[in-house]
């Protein structure tokens, strides 16, 4: 009985500490040397060290809650019977599947408020994951298709990062993905209406469905976005073979790959990855939800490590993968056993990827050192 009674205290205090995210002893218990220790012990890593994330696709971050309440906001009536049927429905059996879903669920976003109050609830969502810094995708594509200005989706995203650096010190940038199931020529045209903007956008990438959309197919945008300014990055080998990797970096010029996981499949671009250090944004709940892994204890994060790789882990679209940046760390790290070390050293990864100041940085590698300090 009291056994039973020590338990069930031990189990609520180790739920405890999960949900708040620090360690607590019960007496006579120590936790270093215990399996429920060492789990604790890395939960704890993952809530309390400084994240960055740098791939997250802010549309992906729609709840069905907020989708909802905005449908209602706007009049726009949705083929959900409730927030349960939404939730239902995110069954996937590929990119496409969801990629179709994603399109449909962004349609009630039709006035900048509705762009601010999607950026500020994944802002407030990053504050509680401990996020420092993050850069965000976002698809104007997806909103001027259907009749949305260019300037009301960037007024309500960028007043909303304004507000959260204030209020909540989440510090946040807009990368502008091009959509790559459409042609190079729209591309372009979305370009030019970014370039009013360039004070607000830091980056360009390429997303959507990626399958015989390879990245030269935009080869010519790519090429005036650079000489533009912008940091570029692109999707590839997420469902798209490393060929689609290589003309990430070749063609396009690319400095950051998101997703990546294929490259596992040519050594010699593993190599080169490691060589130059290129950084990789893995998501590995969406890679799950996907089905580009079939079990997250097949992940190739941990062999992508060992293999010199730089990877990052990020949420992709939490709203529809069911997590966000914590819940991808821990994931992966249940199912791969990674260790402390392994953890610290994806997230100095995801800020070393960053596109923060090298003082930004400083500052966010002597806060690990300090966290570090007070988990034993
Ligand atoms: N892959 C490609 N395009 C996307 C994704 C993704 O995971 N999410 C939103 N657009
Ligand atoms: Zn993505």
């Amino acid at each position: 009985m009291a056994d039973n009674c020590q338990s069930i205290g031990w189990q609520i205090t180790v739920i405890t500490g999960m949900m708040y995210g620090f360690a607590i002893r019960p007496a006579g218990q120590p936790i270093p040397g215990t399996i429920r220790g060492a789990m604790l012990m890395i939960d704890t890593l993952i809530t309390r060290l400084p994240k960055c994330e740098l791939h997250i696709h802010i549309e992906g971050s729609l709840e069905p809650e907020l989708m909802f309440a905005l449908a209602r906001r706007n009049g726009i009536s949705l083929p959900y019977a409730s927030v349960e049927a939404v939730r239902q429905a995110y069954q996937f059996s590929n990119l496409q599947d969801f990629l179709d879903i994603y399109y449909q669920g962004m349609s009630v976003l039709i006035t900048e408020q509705d762009f601010y109050d999607l950026a500020w609830s994944y802002l407030e969502r990053a504050r509680a994951d401990n996020l420092v810094h993050v850069e965000m995708f976002f698809d104007p594509q997806g909103h001027t298709a259907r009749g949305v200005e260019f300037s009301t989706v960037i007024n309500g995203l960028h007043r909303a990062i304004v507000d959260a650096r204030q209020a909540l010190g989440v510090r946040a940038s807009l990368i502008m993905c091009f959509l790559r199931h459409l042609d190079e020529a729209d591309a372009e045209k979305t370009l030019d209406a970014a370039l009013a903007f360039k004070d607000r956008i830091v980056g360009v990438g390429l997303d959507s469905s990626e399958a015989g959309h390879p990245p030269s197919k935009f080869k010519r945008v790519f090429n005036r976005a650079r000489n533009a300014g912008f940091f570029l990055s692109a999707h590839a080998g997420e469902e798209g073979p490393p060929s689609y990797i290589w003309e990430a970096l070749d063609v396009l010029g690319v400095a950051r790959i998101d997703h990546g996981i294929r490259a596992m499949e040519d050594q010699v671009l593993v190599g080169r990855l490691a060589r130059e250090k290129t950084a990789l944004t893995v998501c590995p709940l969406s890679n799950l939800r996907l089905r580009v892994v079939d079990d997250m204890a097949k992940h190739p994060l941990r062999r992508m490590l060992d293999k010199g790789l730089m990877v990052t882990v990020n949420s992709d679209d939490p709203a529809y993968f069911g997590g966000y940046v914590n819940q991808n760390y821990r994931a992966v790290s249940d199912a791969l056993g990674l260790d402390r070390d392994e953890i610290v050293a994806i997230v100095r990864n995801g800020i070393q990827a960053s596109l923060m100041t090298p003082s930004e940085k400083n500052e966010a590698f002597a806060e690990i050192n300090r966290v570090l300090a007070t988990i034993p």
